[in-house]
């Protein structure tokens, strides 16, 4: 069988242990040859580099790793180039959700303006990536799942469309093993969805198992009981009480339209007022990650390194992670899954600008994907897509064109914000704090 050749961007991240350590689990169906980490902050990488090291020596020895912040070394000779960087780090993410918050406005990770200022700094370093691999090792895929991945999608259909790129996200995965939960069953494996929208902004409008029966109506019970709240996922990643407080919140989300089951992320544009109020500015989701996750990874990695041995260690695979594996095998294998894929509209969703970067159903293979038709949206889902959709587009073209017009458009436009007043307090404050990072706007 084929050994693959995998280099992870965003080596240093607090994702990259589980993903490296699920790869070695998933061997028999994804055979790997050689692991690369790859990070421009060579410090935060040496950390989880070292760690990962012990580990593979002492559990898959027959795998080559090595880390570098030397582009050359770290994409040559890769089939795969897993991509979760995240720039400006933490720190800049605290910034993100802070700053709209002074302002009373949702201070969200990928939502609204704070999910804008993190698209402006994540499309040069995206593009920095797939100009790297395509120099080092042009056959090779990029499965990216850097947020914000609505702007980084549109970004590279703007600026790299003929690109080996495949956005995708792990939201719909976790939701859809709740809903398993919900109907008895042990996996989303055992479902046939039909979902259309952007990325953190999408609905589940055919739920079926693999016989063939309609579940939605198990499905529209619970959730107008209790949102996602309660529902189990096997592969629990989203634990924290903030995250219990969005699977509540579902149930809200989910009475706007009892149709149609909702992303969790829509409570951000639907119910603003009630994130802003529940919403702590001097603390929030970026201070908790800090806090636990970050933390706890960073503090695990020095004590395998210390003790020179990963034995004993709670290093795990992370299981939410297979997802990943399940799409680089479809193209490394020809597998023909069907998965949730962000790509250009094109008339997938009938009654829908075509050229949206959207969130569909698609059957994946070596030659790439075929998305699966979802026909006419409703006017409700089709009104909210519209305006989100132009927020990103807009940002996108901001970026482009060094425009500050169409970043004040953008932001304006997010149905986050109130007003082109606060829209404008909030972009000249971003402005300052992410100098470092995004083009200059005129
Ligand atoms: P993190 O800050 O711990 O790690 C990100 C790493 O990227 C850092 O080590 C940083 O130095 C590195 N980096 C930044 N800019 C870079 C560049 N230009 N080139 C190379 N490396 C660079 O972040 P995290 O919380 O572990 O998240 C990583 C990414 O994964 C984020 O974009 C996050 O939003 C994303 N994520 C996406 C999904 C999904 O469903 N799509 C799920 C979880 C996380
Ligand atoms: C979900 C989303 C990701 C996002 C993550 C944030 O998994 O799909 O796109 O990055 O949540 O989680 P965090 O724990 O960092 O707040
Ligand atoms: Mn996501």
């Amino acid at each position: 069988m084929k050994k693959y050749s995998i280099v992870v961007a965003g080596g240093g991240s607090t994702f990259t242990p589980g993903i490296a350590l699920m790869l070695l689990e998933e061997q028999d169906r994804f055979p790997i040859r050689k692991i690369k980490f790859y990070d421009n902050d060579g410090k935060r990488q040496e950390t989880i580099a070292k760690a990962c090291e012990i580990y593979i020596k002492e559990n898959a020895p027959e795998i080559e790793f090595s880390y570098t912040t030397d582009p050359e070394e770290a994409f040559t000779d890769v089939d795969f180039c897993m991509a979760h960087i995240r720039v400006g780090k933490y720190a800049m993410r605290e910034k993100d959700e802070k700053i709209p918050l002074k302002y009373g406005v949702v201070g969200q990770e990928t939502c609204g303006p704070g999910g804008i200022a993190y698209g402006m700094r994540s499309i040069g370093g995206i593009i920095e990536l797939i100009d790297y691999m395509e120099k080092y090792s042009p056959n090779a895929w990029m499965l990216n799942y850097s947020n914000p991945a609505a702007i980084v999608a549109e970004a590279t259909r703007r600026l790299r469309p003929d690109s080996k790129i495949l956005n995708i996200c792990d939201m719909p995965v976790d939701l859809e093993e709740k809903m398993a939960d919900m109907v008895g069953l042990k996996s989303r494996k055992q479902l046939d969805t039909q979902y259309y929208g952007l990325n953190h902004f999408g609905w589940w409008h055919k739920i079926y198992d693999n016989e063939g029966n309609d579940l939605m109506p198990i499905i529209r019970k619970k959730m107008a009981e209790n949102g996602f709240a309660g529902a189990i996922s096997q592969t629990d990643q989203h634990v924290e009480n903030s995250w219990m407080d969005t699977f509540a919140k579902a149930k809200d989300v989910y009475a706007l339209d009892p149709e149609t089951i909702p992303n969790t992320y829509l409570k951000y544009y639907l119910f603003p007022d009630y994130v802003v109020e529940h919403a702590n500015p001097e603390h929030t989701r970026a201070n908790e990650v800090m806090e636990h996750r970050e933390k706890h990874i960073f503090e695990v990695c020095n004590n395998i390194i210390e003790a020179g041995t990963a034995k004993g260690s709670p290093f795990e695979p992370d299981a939410h992670a297979t997802y990943i594996v399940d799409l680089a095998c479809a193209i490394a294998k020809n597998t023909k899954e069907k998965m949730l894929l962000i790509v250009p509209n094109e008339g997938t969703i009938e009654n829908f600008d075509r050229t949206a970067m959207v969130e569909v159903p698609c059957i994946v293979g070596s030659n790439g994907y075929e998305r699966i038709v979802q026909g006419a949206i409703p006017q409700f889902q089709k009104g909210l897509m519209e305006q989100q959709v132009s927020v990103e587009k807009l940002t996108v073209a901001a970026w482009i064109e060094g425009s500050y017009q169409k970043l004040w458009q953008a932001i304006t436009l997010s149905k986050t914000v109130p007003s082109a007043r606060v829209a404008k307090l909030i972009l000249d404050d971003l402005i300052e704090a992410n100098k470092e990072y995004w083009p200059e706007l005129k």
